[in-house]
């Protein structure tokens, strides 16, 4: 691989946001390694669109939510194309409960996918950053505002928010590190969950006017990994069309 290749990781790439994302990238001249948990197709397609774009992109196969998974990811990415320059993670899992009807390994899954994933990820590849390298995690209005059933979920992303912030003081000013609060997205993930034709409602009588796309959000992920944005570290954007704002 081109020793003057800019290179992001990209999780949950095979999918939804983070597929937008990679494309989002490969489109803005980086190259992409993305990894996935097991939608092989979906992984192959993503490989397939960035290489149409002109860009390098490689798959890997690996669970967020195992931290020696997370290191062995980072590692290989590190020997078959080089040294790091965007970490993106947006690998997404969840399923909804009522809070004190959610069983203690769902909690756990959680915390492991969303902030220990984030965590594992940057130890791993804090040796191969390059200086001026970045972070961005994906964090979502359901840390904040109550979501029906979606208590274990939020929390760990409460908590990934205030872990964005402990990494982006304890990184700089080598790396910068920050989390986008994204409103509601028309991806598997929504669809999936039972409030998913409310969220679709309140969204069209919302400012958004519809359900947000990967491609509204994928364009701030690529911002926050630029050089446009070297000045801004431990932030939480929120990137949801409005849908907040009443
Ligand atoms: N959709 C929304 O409304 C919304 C709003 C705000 C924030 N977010 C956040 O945005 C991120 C992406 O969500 P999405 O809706 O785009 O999800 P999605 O379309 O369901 O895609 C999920 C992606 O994550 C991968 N993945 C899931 N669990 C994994 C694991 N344990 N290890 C490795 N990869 C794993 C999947 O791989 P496979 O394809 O191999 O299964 C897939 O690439 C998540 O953090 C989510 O919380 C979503």
């Amino acid at each position: 691989m081109s020793s003057t290749s800019r290179w992001a990781l990209v999780t949950g790439g095979s999918r939804g946001i983070g597929r937008a994302v990679a494309l989002e990238l490969a489109r803005t001249g980086w190259d992409v390694a993305i990894v996935h948990l097991r939608n092989v197709d979906a992984a192959a397609d993503t490989v397939r669109a960035v290489h149409a774009l002109g860009r390098q992109c490689v798959a890997y196969q690996a669970n967020v939510a195992k931290p020696d998974e997370c290191a062995d990811v980072v590692q290989r990415m590190a020997t078959e194309c080089g040294p790091l320059t965007g970490l993106v993670h947006a690998a997404g899992l969840g399923a909804l409960s009522p809070t004190l009807a959610t069983r203690p390994a769902r909690w756990q899954i959680a915390w492991e996918s969303h902030v220990g994933g984030l965590l594992a990820l940057a130890s791993a590849a804090q040796p191969t950053f390059v200086d001026g390298a970045s972070v961005v995690a994906f964090s979502s209005l359901g840390a904040w505002r109550v979501m029906p059933g979606y208590a274990s979920i939020g929390a760990a992303k409460g908590a990934l928010e205030s872990a964005v912030r402990y990494l982006a003081a304890e990184l700089a000013p080598r790396v910068t590190v920050n989390a986008i609060r994204g409103g509601p997205v028309d991806t598997d993930s929504l669809r999936s969950f039972a409030f998913f034709d409310d969220v679709d409602a309140e969204s069209r009588r919302r400012p958004p006017g519809r359900l947000g796309r990967p491609d509204d959000i994928a364009p701030v992920a690529a911002y926050l990994l630029g050089p446009g944005a070297r000045w801004i570290t431990g932030q939480v954007i929120t990137a949801d069309g409005g849908f907040s704002l009443h």
